[in-house]
């Protein structure tokens, strides 16, 4: 498996030149124009606790990885709940009509959120326990990066705001470090899973796939930040050719 986690890690840092870490890191635009993607991404967010709940969960099991793949799905199948808070206190929760509602759940705009959520069920519906764990390794990579970005962004938007953004700011990180803390314990048996050479190359199938479409989800997410004012987060798409400054 470590020529797998080499993988990841090398593809982790590819990932995070994403042109969405940029302007998230940009602190020369108002915070809330960097967090200006957050309804895009709900397709995502949304079904990932199902995904944790449903597909990456199976019980009783004698696997020790499968052990570990379902310690860390209860972690994370609720995560949701805190994006919904985060839709709230970003003033993201309008007044919809539910088809209109359902239309951008379902538009071109959101395409890349679905896709990712697709991909993921795709490779781990019915999959071995070291299909899923790569799954969860690539999970895990992107969700460091996005995270470890969009924290500090959050802590800035509370200096304006007064208010603590669960999902996107550190209260969600620091979970998601323990997880990571607790699964680096497990690294040097997640390192030595001798993998036959089908299921290592299953492995990196899956791997590279999902940076892909994990990287096609930032360029959305990048283009809804860069085409929807924070404060009309369901106007018709435009450019915003002067980003909104910090007041
Ligand atoms: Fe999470």
């Amino acid at each position: 498996m470590e020529e797998v986690l080499a993988l990841i890690e090398k593809k982790k840092q590819e990932f995070a030149k994403s042109g969405l870490f940029e302007l998230m890191r940009d602190q020369s635009i108002d915070p809330r124009q960097r967090l200006a993607f957050a309804p895009c991404v709900a397709p995502f967010v949304m079904s990932f606790g199902e995904f944790n709940k449903y597909v990456f969960r199976e019980e009783p099991t004698n696997d020790p990885i499968q052990e570990i793949i379902n310690k860390h799905s209860y972690e994370d199948d609720h995560h949701w709940l805190w994006f919904l808070e985060d839709l709230e206190t970003l003033g993201i929760n309008r007044t919809l009509k539910f088809s209109d509602a359902l239309n951008f759940v379902w538009s071109e705009e959101t395409k890349a959120s679905r896709w990712v959520t697709y991909q993921i069920f795709r490779y781990a519906c019915g999959a071995s326990p070291i299909s899923k764990l790569a799954i969860m390794e690539v999970i895990e990579a992107t969700g460091n990066v996005f995270f470890s970005t969009a924290a500090p962004v959050a802590q800035e938007l509370r200096t304006i705001t007064q208010k603590e953004l669960l999902y996107f700011g550190y209260f969600h990180l620091d979970v998601e470090n323990s997880h990571s803390k607790d699964l680096s314990q497990k690294r040097a048996l997640i390192e030595n899973i001798q993998l036959t050479i089908e299921s290592r190359q299953e492995a990196f199938e899956i791997v590279e796939n999902l940076f892909e479409v994990f990287t096609k989800l930032t360029d959305e997410l990048l283009v809804h930040a860069k085409t929807h004012s924070f404060d009309q987060p369901f106007a018709e798409p435009r450019e915003i050719l002067q980003p909104l400054k910090v007041a």
